[in-house]
């Protein structure tokens, strides 16, 4: 088996596989006008197109998935596709990145269906602050979700929140409590600077340094990362159930330890986040067939990933928003 690996000598054990743009939310830092169709319509990778994707990643080292959006739970055969990625035994992890919106309702159908992690945004834990930020008023469905997730079985549940200045930088201490008895790891994540959220972005933007001094000096503890991790640097404390997870993209050598790669909804191969135009994979994802020259062309396209992103210089490439590429 073929390892996938870059010139930088860095290995990608970690697929993000978006498989729609569509999202029901309009979270102030990624869709503030809600979801809008593209000029023209463009179809989402069908159940087979990812199967085959998904095929070849495993055959090259990927061991661990992560289904994201948009919102990737609005797709009405999402079930299906988690029980067709783990037809892979390979794919040891697979995870989603969801708003919660669909929790409650369809948990325990994706836990049967082979679903191993779930990471849920919320970005405030006072309803009308999550209303304000999200454009839904769902806190209480998302809090339901969350519990639903638990009593299924699964025994730990990620959270992510966007750090910024105003809204919730200085709610540490709630976020703690919240923590203090639940197995939630709960990770700020820094704002980031896209196409669309220039202005938010000046307002808002705060380091998670500030927050890692304050942990640091309450006695929370950073652990080490297994190499199918995402990029959360985790701090734990003898005194909480939970954990705390920063992830600070603006942080130096942020990059060094880059293990994934991303697949958008429409069969694109991203080597990073904040990228140029994808490369089409989808034209070998129609046959079986197919699958020996697919998985060339992943390996050699990634001999042209950079060795780190252009935030410093404000330079988004092509990402107006996270919810095409699933973030
Ligand atoms: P785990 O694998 O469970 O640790 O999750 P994860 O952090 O990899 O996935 P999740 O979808 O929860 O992502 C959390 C945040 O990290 C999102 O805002 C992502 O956009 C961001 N993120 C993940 N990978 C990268 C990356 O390579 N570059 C940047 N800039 N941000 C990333
Ligand atoms: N900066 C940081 N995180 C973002 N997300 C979406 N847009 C941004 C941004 N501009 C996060 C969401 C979700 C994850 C997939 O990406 O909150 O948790
Ligand atoms: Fe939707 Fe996620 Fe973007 Fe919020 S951050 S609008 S939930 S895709």
């Amino acid at each position: 088996m073929q390892q996938l690996i870059d010139a930088f000598e860095r290995k990608f054990y970690y697929l993000r596989l978006s498989i729609t743009d569509v999202c029901n939310f309009r979270c102030t830092y990624c869709l503030p006008n809600g979801y809008q169709p593209h000029g023209s319509p463009r179809s989402f990778l069908s159940l087979d197109e990812i199967r085959r994707v998904t095929r070849a990643f495993a055959q090259l080292g990927t061991e661990k998935v992560r289904l994201t959006g948009g919102e990737p739970s609005l797709r009405r055969d999402f079930t299906e596709i988690i029980a067709a990625v783990r037809e892979n035994t390979a794919i040891r992890t697979l995870a989603v990145t969801t708003n919660g919106y669909r929790l409650a309702r369809d948990v325990a159908n994706w836990q049967a269906a082979g679903l191993t992690d779930i990471n849920v945004s919320v970005d405030s834990l006072d309803a009308r602050q999550f209303h304000a930020i999200t454009g839904q008023d769902k806190f209480r469905q998302v809090m339901a979700g969350i519990d639903a997730a638990f009593s299924v079985g699964y025994r730990k549940v990620k959270v992510n929140t966007v750090l910024m200045r105003e809204a919730n930088l200085h709610q540490l201490p709630q976020f703690l409590d919240w923590i203090k008895s639940r197995p939630i790891q709960l990770r700020f994540i820094e704002l980031m600077q896209t196409g669309q959220g220039e202005a938010l972005f000046h307002q808002q933007h705060v380091s998670g340094a500030l927050l890692r001094q304050q942990l640091l000096q309450q006695g929370w503890q950073q652990g080490t990362r297994s190499r199918s991790d995402g990029p959360a640097q985790v701090f734990s404390h003898p005194d909480y159930q939970g954990e705390i997870g920063l992830i600070m993209p603006y942080e130096k050598d942020f990059c060094a330890s880059c293990n994934r790669l991303r697949v958008s909804a429409v069969g694109d191969l991203h080597l990073c986040l904040f990228g140029e135009q994808g490369l089409t994979l989808r034209d070998l994802l129609a046959d079986d067939s197919q699958l020996e020259q697919l998985k060339m062309r992943i390996y050699s396209s990634l001999q042209a990933k950079k060795q780190t992103h252009f935030l410093h210089q404000g330079n988004s490439g092509i990402t107006q928003n996270l919810s095409f590429i699933g973030g």
